[in-house]
């Protein structure tokens, strides 16, 4: 076989396999098997038969199968058009006459049916001695509507973009969803996010508004949100209103005519807002997101196949039963906010947990405090997360019941075995089923994992195909290593997906020619995931990492061109070249290599400084955790870094640098790894 695209993708030969992070390697070796827990069975959606069943339906007669599967939720007017879709040209349409409005199936028709009582959302706050909050479906409605007419007032018409800049409160799931409802297309900016980077997004699109609260709260600290979109609004104009929530209660400056206090100007709006008739392509929102070149992609899904997509696999995913409590601990400026906090359990009239804070506040064992306070049922978080709360021992996790527990997810990032045993064998006592989803922002809702009652699970692996979907691994040239539906096993390659499905992302937002680029023209006429992957002989796929220059830091996913652009903004830099490295708890951590201009000196103080400079830029979560200075990077002739080189020395591994006689100065390379040695 020959070498994958990049350096981070398993190989059956021996000679390639070259992982990002150590523990991958031990992966092939632990083929362990987990059967379905006998209590999984039990009045399950979806046994293994229906699975098998149900899956090759969605593969031969897909329209039928969506056809279908759209009847889970109301339409104004009924599709009689299904998939209607092309990867070369990239043209993705589903549904495409149907008339339908999200937030009426995510509230307004429960209330229609009866069940207003229904607890559509707790809220637990950051402080857990405050008292926490129920939503009903009734309430709900009410809180939407009221927001929705809040934002008319506003001046919020359909097709606008309004920019939202949240805490992990209720409001902020009100804000979506009043969006839906009035046909506004919502970018969710994650709270983390520096001023720089929310003024990037709203210039991107022309967003001329924007809701956030006060500030927010996370493990006690107080991120000033409103002040962070003050400084937002110095570097980008065409904002005119700005809707802000009362949540903590600290002052705000407030711009006359811009701005606006919810509970001010929101206080005498009328009490009935129509849910808005939408095509089932019209956008529903854009959620940047990185890329392995330039700035984040605004990545746009549209109404209708995004809407059945998270109904349907929130139901068959995490095979939820009516009155149980599901508890995402995403925050909802990531995807999975969007798809498992929001939309996917409302559309199925499920109650779904809010969390404010962090695992670790008060202490390693808040998880499990709320799993006991709100009977927690189904409960879906980070591998990174759990890895951060596994160094702390079991102890925390034994002195809570979690009685109320029947599934555990994960999502984000490869979970490596070793956190996925401790999940299973010390949070879900042996017992449990555990779905690893994986998925992308551009997916919209999950595409490989097992199902609870239908499939034995192996740690590591995200198991198999969700209905429609055809996974396919090529290799660097193209050629095909391996299809769903073949019996080839223990292949490798890059991870392709040969047909549409209803909740694939349409294009990138105001610039389609940068979606058919990114996603399509690598390998013609199909979809490639930027992923490397493995297929055993049991058919269950592995997914091994990205194999391009995106990173993966605690389950967040950046671009390493969106670090070094802001590392060379600092004047005394020449050059910067990032790249991931394995660490214990956020899976990849950040190594910059850093070069300065002819006369600066490196120390601790410029150290500093460029990481301010970078949470300055992207934000906390992007803080570098090694700045090495270097006079020179490993280049080739022609002036080209050579990443792979300094993947292998950040990941301590100089072994297997390659040829380096390419290199225009292979001295670089042992001063290099002289410098990571005193690290
Ligand atoms: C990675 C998050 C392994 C993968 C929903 C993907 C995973 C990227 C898993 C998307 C998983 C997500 N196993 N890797 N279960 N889930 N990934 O857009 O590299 O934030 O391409 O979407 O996360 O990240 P994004």
């Amino acid at each position: 076989m020959g070498l994958l695209l990049n350096h981070r993708t398993y190989s059956t030969n021996a000679e390639s396999v070259d992982s990002p992070i150590v523990w991958r390697e031990q992966v092939s070796e632990h083929q362990d098997w987990f059967p379905v827990p006998e209590s999984a069975t039990k009045d399950t959606h979806c046994s293994a038969a229906d699975y098998n069943r149900l899956y090759t339906a969605s593969i031969s007669d897909p329209d039928s199968f969506w056809a279908e599967q759209a009847k889970r939720i109301d339409w104004f007017t009924a599709p009689t058009k299904v998939g209607n879709w092309s990867y070369d040209p990239v043209s993705i349409k589903w549904y495409e006459d149907g008339v339908l409005n999200l937030c009426h199936n995510a509230v307004d028709r429960h209330v229609a049916a009866g069940k207003g009582d229904a607890i559509a959302f707790i809220f637990e706050p950051d402080e857990p001695s405050k008292p926490s909050r129920k939503v009903s479906y009734a309430a709900l409605q009410a809180e939407v509507i009221r927001m929705a007419n809040t934002l008319k007032k506003m001046g919020v018409a359909k097709g606008d973009r309004v920019t939202i800049y949240m805490p992990m409160v209720v409001e902020g799931a009100v804000a979506m969803l009043a969006c839906a409802r009035i046909g506004a297309i919502h970018s969710v900016v994650f709270g983390g996010f520096s001023p720089e980077a929310l003024a990037g997004r709203i210039e991107d699109c022309a967003s001329r508004f924007v809701i956030c609260a006060d500030s927010g709260l996370r493990g006690g600290k107080h991120v000033p949100l409103k002040a962070n979109v003050d400084a937002a609004l110095e570097r980008v104009s065409g904002v005119e209103g700005v809707l802000v929530i009362e949540h903590t209660g600290d002052p705000c400056n407030m711009t006359p005519h811009r701005d606006h206090w919810y509970h001010e100007y929101g206080a005498d709006v009328p009490s009935e807002c129509p849910c808005e008739p939408m095509n089932a392509e019209d956008p529903l929102f854009i959620l940047y997101t990185s890329g392995s070149t330039g700035k984040p992609k605004g990545v746009l899904h549209t109404i209708g196949g995004y809407s059945v997509w998270t109904a349907t696999t929130f139901h068959y995913v995490f095979d939820y039963k009516p009155g149980e409590v599901f508890f995402c601990s995403a925050d909802i400026g990531w995807v999975t906010g969007h798809s498992y906090v929001v939309y996917g359990p409302l559309q199925n009239g499920a109650t779904s947990l809010i969390f404010e804070g962090i695992p670790s506040y008060p202490d390693n064992g808040r998880f499990w405090d709320i799993v006991d306070r709100h009977q927690v049922n189904i409960f879906y978080t980070a591998p990174t997360a759990l890895r951060a709360l596994m160094r702390d021992g079991d102890a925390p996790v034994k002195a809570r019941s979690r009685k109320s527990l029947r599934l555990l997810g994960t999502v984000g990032e490869p979970i490596n075995p070793e956190a996925w045993r401790w999940y299973h064998a010390t949070v879900g006592e042996g017992k449990l089923p555990i779905v690893d989803t994986w998925w992308q922002t551009e997916t919209g809702g999950t595409m490989i994992t097992t199902l609870p009652g239908a499939h034995g699970m192996k740690p590591g692996s995200a198991g198999r195909p969700f209905f429609g979907i055809r996974p396919q691994l090529v290799d660097a040239e193209g050629q095909v290593i391996a299809d769903e539906g073949d019996t080839r096993g223990d292949v490798s390659g890059n991870l392709c997906i040969t047909h549409s499905w209803p909740g694939q992302a349409r294009t990138v937002y105001g610039d389609h020619e940068r979606f058919e680029q990114t996603y399509f023209s690598t390998y013609k006429g199909k979809y490639f995931t930027g992923d490397g992957c493995r297929r055993d002989g049991d058919g269950y796929w592995w997914i091994t990492g990205r194999v391009d220059d995106v990173i993966n830091v605690s389950g967040h996913r950046m671009g390493t061109a969106e670090v070094e652009s802001a590392l060379v903004l600092h004047d005394k830099v020449a050059e910067a070249a990032v790249v991931g490295f394995p660490h214990e708890i956020k899976g990849q951590g950040i190594y910059c290599y850093v070069t300065l201009n002819a006369g600066e000196e490196p120390g601790a103080e410029l150290e500093s400084e460029l990481r301010m400079q970078v949470r300055q830029e992207i934000g906390p979560i992007a803080s570098p955790d090694h700045i090495h200075f270097t006079p020179a990077l490993p280049k080739t002739r022609s002036g080209k870094i050579m990443r792979r080189i300094l993947r292998k020395i950040a990941e301590n591994d100089f072994g297997a640098l390659g040829d380096t006689s390419t290199l225009a100065d292979p001295s670089v390379v042992d001063s290099l790894i002289e410098g990571r040695k005193n690290r």
